[in-house]
């Protein structure tokens, strides 16, 4: 992502009084809200106009596939999510974070039809391109959300998660911006509370400062090391924004982290 790009939606932080007479419950949900408030992303939500069959794909699928009380709104209190009732048989839920186009999505969905794969994804044009690639392979084992992933942190039970993914997370180039990377404690003490103890957590970049950040900032989240290399893994399917740093001559770096426990 350039450093024009970085800047494009970036939501300022907005100081509010909550007033002075608030029951403890009042105050504990006005809170939650200022969190939510507070909660900035820098990302880009939209890109390319949306052609008239995406959306329909939105109109007639979308719905379906987002599971009810990860949105704020829907769940102000934030109520952890019943993952039984999203994937129905209690399978092993597996996580990908900012799935771009939906090919990995896809593909491990397709490769793996007993478990349940949850992505996120706040980019609209990448929730359209998923939708499409859905109905091309009519796997029936995916539940999104379109939006930001620790809106989905939120309401995951602790040690709900089997397996997550991250690949290629926004690079975020400039020193000063780097505390927005994934690979901060942030979001890694979640991912960390919601995967299972002894869980993969798998991640690819072609950025070799975000490889530097992730080897000292993951292993403080409570994960080992287990594997490093510029090989990817066996199931491993290039994605869109992979083919782009291959074509644009960055290479790779694949880790493999295990959450201790
Ligand atoms: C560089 S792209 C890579 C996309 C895809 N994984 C691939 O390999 O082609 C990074 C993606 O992460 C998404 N992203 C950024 N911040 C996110 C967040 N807080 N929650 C979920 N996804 C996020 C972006 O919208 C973007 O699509």
């Amino acid at each position: 992502m350039t450093d024009d790009a970085e800047a494009v939606t970036a939501v300022q932080d907005q100081d509010q009084d909550n007033g002075p007479d608030m029951s403890g419950t009042e105050m504990a949900s006005a809170n939650m809200a200022e969190t939510l408030k507070r909660r900035n992303f820098y990302g880009r939500r939209a890109g390319k106009t949306i052609k008239p069959h995406q959306r329909l794909w939105l109109s007639e699928d979308l719905e379906s596939l987002v599971p009810e009380g990860i949105k704020p709104e829907e769940n102000p209190d934030r109520l952890p999510l019943d993952l039984t009732s999203v994937f129905k048989d209690g399978r092993p839920v597996w996580l990908e974070v900012g799935f771009g186009g939906g090919e990995h999505m896809v593909h491990i969905a397709a490769q793996n039809p007993s478990i349940g794969l949850i992505g996120c994804e706040p980019y609209i044009n990448g929730v359209v391109m998923l939708l499409g690639k859905i109905r091309r392979a009519q796997v029936t084992n995916l539940a999104l959300y379109p939006g930001d992933v620790r809106d989905l942190f939120d309401v995951l039970p602790d040690a709900s998660i089997d397996k997550a993914f991250l690949n290629y997370p926004d690079p975020w180039h400039k020193r000063r911006h780097h505390g927005r990377r994934f690979v901060t404690q942030g979001y890694l003490t979640q991912l960390a509370r919601v995967l299972r103890p002894g869980a993969e957590f798998r991640m690819a970049t072609d950025i070799p400062d975000y490889v530097r950040q992730a080897l000292i900032e993951v292993p403080q989240a409570g994960f080992t090391l287990e594997n490093h290399g510029g090989t990817p893994w066996s199931d491993w399917i290039s994605t869109r924004y992979e083919k782009k740093a291959l074509r644009e001559g960055r290479v790779p770096d694949y880790l493999t982290w295990r959450r201790a426990g």
